[in-house]
């Protein structure tokens, strides 16, 4: 999710607009967060330091009324001042249901986000959040699942992992990072391993010298498990690189990042509930043009891979350019990132 990143497999992501993921088989309706969800009001009840740059924020409910439920893997919005979005996994486990809590790098290119919750946010603080979103769903019956985190792509794992324990399932993690003092959560992920020993394995780059052996790492997880990736570009593509005799509804990716793309060629959008037409040119996105004729629309990371913008889709062939959708829910045409994905047909009805 943002703010360029060129690290290595243990390197933490920028400012983390979050994560976005291809996951397997999604329907509209597993993936599908209506923009126009009403936001919560939140209180920051506690701030805690996780790693030398990361900081735990643990949100609660600022009229004590109760939260919406999320399944492991989901993130949420957090609006900050100057008009801010910033989406963040959440790292509790769906059965704590009376909290939010997300970790946040602060990243030294931050665009503001991390850097406002770093040094200005603090405990009592009120602030809307868009409600829970999953666009990295964990398949929670699988019969083993594993993980490989790079940096602050710990985060929904974590949130996995504790679903996964409250169910008594296997799993294994790889979790790679520059350092130890880098590596968020640590000793509770101690813990876990302590509690069976062989599920964590931590990869430290100054400790080892190299980058985590993903490729031999992965050799050893079975076929019918299903695998995780958050992380850097490298590591996800040394991810992909590694999954590809799985199921494809068995490898699940989440990327920091998105591809910058915009719209490649002219096309017609209509909001068929607004009934309202507009034209968009290539370049441009359909964002850019909603918001130019005053047609608000929910937005957080603005380059496919925070997945706020997600629409349904009505009529027209999408042309997409994100990282949030699976190749299948791509190809299925019902859901398009509107904040950098184009038409393949002139025109494109959306419901909106
Ligand atoms: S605003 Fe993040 S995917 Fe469109």
């Amino acid at each position: 999710m943002s703010e360029g990143l060129t690290l290595g497999s243990g390197a933490f992501a920028p400012d983390p607009v979050t994560h976005i993921e291809e996951a397997g088989a999604a329907s509209v309706s597993e993936h599908h967060t209506p923009a126009d969800a009403k936001a919560l009001t939140m209180r920051v009840a506690s701030i805690t330091l996780v790693a030398e740059t990361i900081r735990a924020i643990e949100l609660v409910s600022a009229d004590g009324s109760p939260l919406p439920p999320f399944s492991a893997g989901a993130h949420i919005n957090l609006k900050l001042p100057g008009d801010l979005s910033r989406s963040y996994s959440l790292t509790n486990g769906p059965e704590t249901t009376d909290r939010y809590i997300v970790a946040v790098n602060r990243d030294a290119a931050s665009r503001g986000g991390s850097a406002y919750i770093a040094e200005q946010l603090k405990v009592g603080d009120v602030l809307p959040v868009d409600p829970p979103h999953n666009t990295f769903p964990l398949v929670d019956d699988a019969e083993t699942s594993a993980f490989f985190a790079g940096g602050i792509g710990i985060t929904p794992m974590l949130a996995m992992i504790r679903r996964l324990e409250s169910l008594g399932k296997p799993w294994k993690l790889f979790y790679a990072a520059r350092n130890r003092s880098s590596a968020a959560f640590v000793a509770e992920l101690e813990a876990l391993d302590a509690a069976a020993p062989g599920r964590v394995h931590f990869h430290f780059d100054d400790v080892e010298g190299k980058v985590m052996p993903l490729l031999k790492l992965a050799v050893g997880i079975p076929k019918a498990a299903h695998v995780y990736c958050c992380g850097p570009s490298r590591m996800i593509e040394t991810f992909k690189a590694s999954a590809g005799w799985r199921p494809e509804d068995n490898v699940h990716v989440e990327h920091f990042a998105g591809t910058n793309a915009k719209p490649t060629s002219d096309f017609t959008v209509a909001l068929k509930r607004q009934g309202k037409e507009f034209f968009v040119k290539a370049g441009e996105s359909i964002m850019d043009v909603l918001e130019a004729n005053g047609v608000p629309v929910a937005h957080s990371c603005r380059e496919g891979v925070c997945g706020t913008c997600e629409t349904v889709v009505l009529e027209g062939e999408c042309d997409h350019k994100d990282n949030v959708l699976s190749t299948r829910e791509k190809d299925s045409n019902k859901l398009i990132m509107i904040c950098c994905s184009g038409a393949k047909s002139g025109r494109l009805v959306l419901d909106l």
